[in-house]
């Protein structure tokens, strides 16, 4: 541990306190303010957590700077290249990649678990037809609580485990489910000899009635994407898991906490909201500048979607990998025009953007969301399960991030202080003096 310190002065009493700083692996060091109320009095406000880390973590890294993101310790673009979705979610759980046999015993784990209880079939139908599948995701992961609490003791590692890979294995049943329910279509159950993704294809797309074999390119294409997406340190919607998970709620609770966070257009909605944004582009006929500098424009709310990113002051390096797995499934596949055109569409406003002194000062660069959308498009997922696919794929660093928090001796309930700016010590009125 590191013995280096900070030392704050108080102008208004002289009065000095010496604070511990921290060394990341990597990254910028860090003050443990711990101490701070207890020698001054006084709390730090940080909106937003601008400068404030929310808690220690040795799953993924990321600097923003520079466009690096790693899992583990392992370069995102050589996880993509190599690995596959299941064993990038053996390394984030377990901390390393598998051999062989730990590989297997895992994908077997996962695919043996892919099934729903058979009563979780009825809570789909008390939805409208109308809901929004994140809506129904939501509602669904909070129930698996009530289903599985034969093995809930957090404070259990083995128990912690199973809910893990209960996770994993069941979210894109319950993805794929929520579709099948507002399309009007029958459920199909799993198949144990089809691959995580394959599987995924097979409930979404088959029918009862037709032998249905998924296509091994797209489903490749979506292990691509649910690996770029598996993790992401401390975001909105981990963060969210990590505050839930601190009062000792149960992982399913917790995790559908996150996927609320996910939901919004500022974090994963924005997959979706990035191709209403294209297609609205395209159907305009307006030049892209004119987008642009409405985007610009601070009176007007309207922001580029998929553009920009708390961290990344670089290229997402995600978003970059993205592009390439988008222009190779499009040339790979037939009848992809009106996916193209949102491709060249996309590709010449990231141009203009780029290209723009207020994006280039801001640092605003496309984020992971720009392309995915597309993808999903030309696989036939519509729009409005852009953002449930992402869910998916995030389970892993949800559960691994809260498996992390509730295996720490030292963790505490997450009890953030604020600035009080509200009226104090009123005499209360009565209803009829008022
Ligand atoms: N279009 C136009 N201006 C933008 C954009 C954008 N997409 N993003 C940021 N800015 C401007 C912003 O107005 C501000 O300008 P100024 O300094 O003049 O006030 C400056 O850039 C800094 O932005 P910020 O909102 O203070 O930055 P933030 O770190 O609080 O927000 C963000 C990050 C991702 C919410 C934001 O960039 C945004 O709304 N982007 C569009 C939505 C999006 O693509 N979200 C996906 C994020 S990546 C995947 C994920 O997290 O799920």
């Amino acid at each position: 541990m590191s013995t280096e310190t900070v030392t704050i002065i108080d102008d208004t009493t002289g009065k000095k306190v010496q604070l511990p700083l921290l060394s990341p692996t990597r990254g910028p060091k860090t003050i443990d303010i711990g101490t701070l109320y207890k020698e001054l009095g006084y709390f730090t406000y940080d909106p937003g957590f601008m400068s404030t880390a929310s808690c220690s973590s040795g799953i993924t890294f990321l600097d923003g700077d520079k466009g690096v993101l790693q899992y583990r310790g392992y370069a995102i673009e050589q996880l993509a290249e190599h690995s596959s979705y299941l064993e990038v979610c053996y390394l984030l759980i377990k901390g390393d990649l598998p051999n062989r046999q730990e590989l297997d015993e895992f994908v077997h784990d996962i695919t043996h678990h892919t099934m729903l209880h058979e009563a979780l079939k009825r809570f789909f139908s008390g939805f409208r037809r109308d809901a929004h599948p994140m809506a129904i995701m939501v509602g669904v992961v909070g129930a698996l609580a009530a289903f599985y609490h034969e093995h809930m003791d957090i404070h259990n590692p083995e128990h912690r485990e199973i809910s893990a890979h209960r996770l994993i294995a069941k979210m894109p049943t319950i993805a794929a489910w929520s579709y099948r329910y507002a399309m009007g279509k029958p459920f199909i159950y799993p198949v144990n000899n089809l691959s995580y993704t394959e599987n995924f294809l097979h409930m979404m797309f088959s029918m009862p009635t037709e032998p249905f074999t998924p296509d091994p390119l797209l489903a490749k294409a979506l292990d691509l994407i649910l690996i770029l997406h598996a993790d992401h340190e401390q975001n909105a919607s981990t963060s969210t898991v990590r505050l839930a998970g601190s009062s000792d709620a149960n992982p399913f609770a917790a995790v559908a906490a996150g996927i609320a966070a996910l939901w919004g257009p500022a974090h994963g909605g924005a997959n979706e909201a990035v191709i209403r944004m294209l297609m609205d582009i395209n159907e305009s006929g307006k030049p892209l500048q004119a987008f642009v500098d409405r985007a610009k424009d601070k009176k007007d709310s309207f922001r580029l979607m998929g553009f920009g990113h708390r961290v990344y002051k670089n290229y997402d390096p995600r978003a970059t990998l993205i592009r390439d797995i988008c222009h190779q499934l499009l040339s790979d596949m037939e009848s992809s025009g009106e996916h193209q055109k949102l491709l060249d569409t996309a590709m010449a406003l990231e141009k203009v953007a780029l290209e723009d002194d207020y994006f280039v000062q801001r640092n605003l660069y496309p984020n992971v969301d720009f392309y995915s959308g597309i993808i999903f498009l030309a696989m036939g997922i519509p729009m409005n399960m852009f953002t449930v696919i992402f869910a998916m794929a995030r389970t892993v660093g949800w559960i691994t991030q809260w498996d992390e928090m509730m295996s720490d001796p030292t963790s505490k309930i997450g009890r953030p202080r604020q600035l009080y700016t509200g009226l104090i010590d009123l005499e209360y009125v009565p209803l009829e003096k008022r």
